[in-house]
């Protein structure tokens, strides 16, 4: 199955010549040299042919092989003596040297080319063009500007799309695909095969609304799952795991967290992006949609932030000197650059309104920290919103310096990058074993088993004469498994070749026309079909012309009329069916949950170039799935509310439910964190280190409004030493009551024993995951941060920690603490 990749065959090829030809160099010249083999001319003449063939052969090679490889591009090339002389050049300086020495030698129409996306050469230095915007959300992908494809590199890994790799619950896996990809990436560029090592991921906006059509690009609905994502991908793709942690601010390559901030809205009911006012709440933005941003920067150290298109509160994102300025680099410390969304800058003016003229919106967002705009916006306004004064050169300036530190923080100023630090990163990577096996352990990983009914599942599959239909408008499809933001894949393999692995009389019917939309189904035939065989297996759901970037949905029931085709071919069938859902966002699927003849169902969202064959190895039991939903599966009601609703807490007054676990009151199809598995696991509390918390050591305290007797402390007057003295050590007991081996996550929430208005209903504290034998048993310890987890956000934003109870919870089991103010 697996094709030899361009790169690979290449190098290949030419170590078999040079091989073969000091073979035929080494036999000729004995044969030369021995007098009475010399007579035996035809042999002789032979060997001389077959050498000069084989000489000849080789120096193609070579030909091609040169005409293949480029040099990366890269600055301070040592073998120039004009660019080695320039102090930006010399490493030995500081980042912050070299940057002022390089932006001080620049003309004005010199620094203001460079302050957008495709940045053109300056080759009075020596410096080549860079390309800021690259993609690799879930692997290297394609953007509008680069050609990365094109060259002697063909593809790279892909993986799940990332709301299903975050099914997954596991830090570890993260970091391992982020690593990977990284390493592509760099691989790439050292082959000179990309203009870029800027990677504009993770997207980390919080999936608030079921119908995002951009919420599969995210690990869903919950801060602290969304935050540990980022610090994990970034870690991994900048390549964290160098030198022991210690890269000393050099970067593989760069991540970018995005998109700050309360970005969730694409286009939905004639509102879009771009004209979108997100009206949220102090409180809102301190305890859902700023967090994950914040550990983006702090822990994951992201060298990228992108400014969101959208206003918050009246003003963009771009132009907001408190949120880019004062909160992401004053308080967080961040030292990366920012750029904006593509044309961000220009619909400032144009779309919003917000600023009168061009330049205005030019000084609007150099003057709240913006550093690098994708467009051509900046290069034709830039020049005459200096002369008229709007906005000084000094913020070009620390553009630039932001902008050049990440560029030499990437090595592009040191000399051949290829011949430095992640020099020896190469093509191999590309497409490596390790990689596509990574792509397929994080699609069986991810995927969640939502029903079992009379353990249909796993399948038989050692029954050579069982016989199965699979139906579907995405089964044979292996673009659908990639969900939006891809580059070409090490291989295309759909989900029915890989049913084909292990039942050989399959019956096949793409069930709806034209794709997931199913506007026209052939229920007939599939009913026909699925009265035939032992079992049905549907794979429906949605795909790109569903949901994706620009493109939010209305309603979220399956489309078409896949909803008629799954209850017909459940009736008709011999055997209860198994249904596999793909998509990003939440589907209600709520009938085929409660009809009978639907025995399992398997959520797969967009499950990568390998979800085909995880898909295949969990319905026969080669894998026992352990994935559980990163978002809360809402009924199909649940759109009266208006997308461009942004409070995160209910309103009973008005019957707003409110939105994600944490806060949601109405029915639920599905719950956050739900899934199932082929085994049974049970829990217990071992052991909490501290389940009274005093936080009466000062006798100063708040009172909660309108509820006189509720005590609170803020989080800010208790220090960070205090906090860490009252973290408390919470060892949970795990066992695999079934009889065979899984990979199992533990979910740690925690509960306040009477929900008071504004409060979490329930909030995740910690996640583990752990592989347990059949009969097999664990202990495994979380650490509660009562500061950070039994906290909430007050409506001016700020922490505060109130007294009362909690519950910890696991499962089913439940576990006391009180909190005395
Ligand atoms: C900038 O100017 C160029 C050339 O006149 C034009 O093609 C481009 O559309 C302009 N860009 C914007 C964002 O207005
Ligand atoms: C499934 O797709 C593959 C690849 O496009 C194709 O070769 C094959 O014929 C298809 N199978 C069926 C049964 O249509
Ligand atoms: C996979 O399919 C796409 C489009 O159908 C094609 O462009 C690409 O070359 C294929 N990749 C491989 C590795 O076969
Ligand atoms: C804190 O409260 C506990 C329980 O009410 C009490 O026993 C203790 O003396 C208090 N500590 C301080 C410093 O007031």
């Amino acid at each position: 199955m697996e094709k030899m990749h361009g790169t690979r065959t290449c190098r290949q090829g030419f170590f078999c010549c040079i091989l073969c030809s000091t073979i035929y160099i080494f036999i000729a010249s004995i044969l030369h040299f021995i007098p009475s083999i010399k007579k035996k001319k035809l042999f002789h003449r032979m060997i001389d042919f077959s050498f000069m063939t084989f000489t000849l052969l080789f120096f193609t090679h070579l030909l091609v092989h040169a005409e293949l490889t480029q040099p990366p591009l890269f600055a301070c090339d040592s073998s120039n003596s004009l660019t080695k002389s320039y102090p930006f050049c010399r490493t030995k300086l500081s980042t912050s040297q070299r940057v002022n020495d390089l932006v001080s030698r620049l003309t004005l129409d010199e620094k203001i080319s460079q302050l957008v996306d495709s940045t053109p050469p300056i080759p009075r230095l020596g410096i080549p063009g860079y390309e800021w915007w690259n993609e690799a959300l879930h692997g290297v992908a394609y953007t509008g500007r680069d050609s990365r494809f094109n060259g002697i590199i063909t593809s790279a890994t892909s993986f799940p799309q990332v709301i299903l790799t975050a099914a997954s619950f596991d830090s570890n896996l993260w970091y391992r695909i982020g690593q990977a990809i990284g390493a592509e990436a760099r691989a790439m560029y050292n082959a000179g095969q990309s203009s870029g090592m800027t990677f504009w991921a993770p997207n980390i906006n919080i999936f608030r609304d079921p119908r995002w059509g951009r919420g599969q690009e995210t690990p869903g609905e919950d801060p602290l799952l969304t935050g540990k994502y980022a610090v994990a991908f970034v870690r991994g793709i900048q390549g964290d795991s160098f030198e022991g942690g210690k890269l000393n601010g050099r970067l593989q390559t760069s991540a970018c967290c995005k998109h700050l901030t309360a970005y969730d809205l694409d286009k939905w009911k004639g509102v879009n992006r771009f004209v979108f006012n997100a009206r949220v709440s102090l409180q809102d933005l301190a305890d859902t949609y700023q967090p994950p941003f914040q550990s983006c920067v702090q822990e994951g150290k992201a060298s990228g932030i992108m400014c969101a298109y959208n206003r918050v509160n009246g003003v963009p994102s771009c132009a907001n000197y408190d949120l880019l300025s004062k909160t992401a680099r004053g308080q967080w410390k961040f030292n990366g650059y920012i750029t904006a969304d593509c044309d961000a800058v220009s619909i400032i003016h144009d779309e919003q309104g917000y600023a009168k003229l061009p330049e205005d919106a030019i000084a609007d967002v150099l003057n709240a920290g913006m550093d690098v705009d994708c467009g051509t916006y900046l290069l034709n306004y830039t020049k005459s919103a200096v002369t008229q004064k709007k906005v000084p050169v000094s913020q070009i300036d620390r553009a630039l310096r932001n902008l050049f530190s990440v560029r030499m923080r990437l090595g592009l100023f040191d000399g051949n990058p290829a011949k430095l630090r992640f020099g020896n990163i190469v093509t191999n990577q590309i497409c490596s074993k390790e990689h596509q096996d990574l792509a397929l352990e994080a699609a069986r990983d991810g995927i969640v088993l939502l029903k079992n009914n009379g353990k249909l599942l796993p399948l038989p599959k050692s029954n050579t004469h069982l016989s199965l239909a699979v139906i579907g408008p995405s089964a044979n499809s292996s673009y659908t498994l990639r969900g939006d933001y891809f580059g070409p894949p090490c291989k295309n393999f759909t989900t029915l070749q890989a049913l084909q692995g292990y039942v050989k009389n399959i019956i096949y019917h793409q069930g709806c026309d034209h794709f997931a939309k199913c506007p026209t189904a052939s229920i007939k035939e599939a009913v026909e079909i699925a009265k035939k065989v032992d079992y049905v297996v549907l794979i429906m759901g949605l795909d790109l012309a569903q949901e994706r970037e620009e493109l939010d949905r209305i309603h979220i029931n399956l489309p078409g009329k896949q909803q008629e085709l799954i209850k017909s071919v459940a009736e008709a069938s011999k055997k209860p069916i198994i249904l596999v859902i793909l998509s990003g966002g939440p589907v209600d699927i709520s009938s085929a949950k409660d009809d009978n003849k639907v025995g399992s169902i398997l959520w797969a969202g967009y499950p990568g170039e390998a979800g085909g064959i995880a898909i295949a190895e969990i319905i026969f039991g080669d894998h026992n799935p352990g994935g559980r939903l990163p978002i809360t599966w809402y009924p199909s009601d649940f759109v009266r509310v208006p997308m461009t609703d942004m409070r995160m807490r209910p309103d009973p007054s008005s019957g707003y439910p409110g939105r994600t676990y944490r806060f949601y009151t109405g029915r639920k199809v599905f719950e956050f964190g739900y899934g199932l598995s082929y085994s049974r696991y049970a829990y217990e509390f071992i052991s909490v280190t501290q389940n009274k918390l005093y936080l009466n050591q000062s006798s100063t305290y708040h009172k909660v409004e309108d509820l006189d007797t509720i005590r609170y402390k803020m989080v800010s007057e208790l220090g960070t030493e205090f906090c860490q003295k009252i973290s408390t050590s919470v060892t949970v007991g795990v066992r695999n009551d079934g009889d065979m081996v899984g990979k199992h996550l533990v979910l740690l929430f925690v509960r306040p024993k009477e929900h008071r208005k504004g409060n979490p209903l329930k909030q995740l504290v910690g996640f583990q995951s752990l592989k347990l034998d059949g009969g097999e048993r664990t202990d495994v310890k979380f650490a509660v941060s009562p500061c950070e987890h039994l906290s909430r956000a007050n409506e001016a934003g700020l922490k505060v920690i109130e007294e009362g109870s909690h519950f910890l919870l696991v499962g089913d089991e439940e576990y006391q603490i009180d909190i005395i103010v």
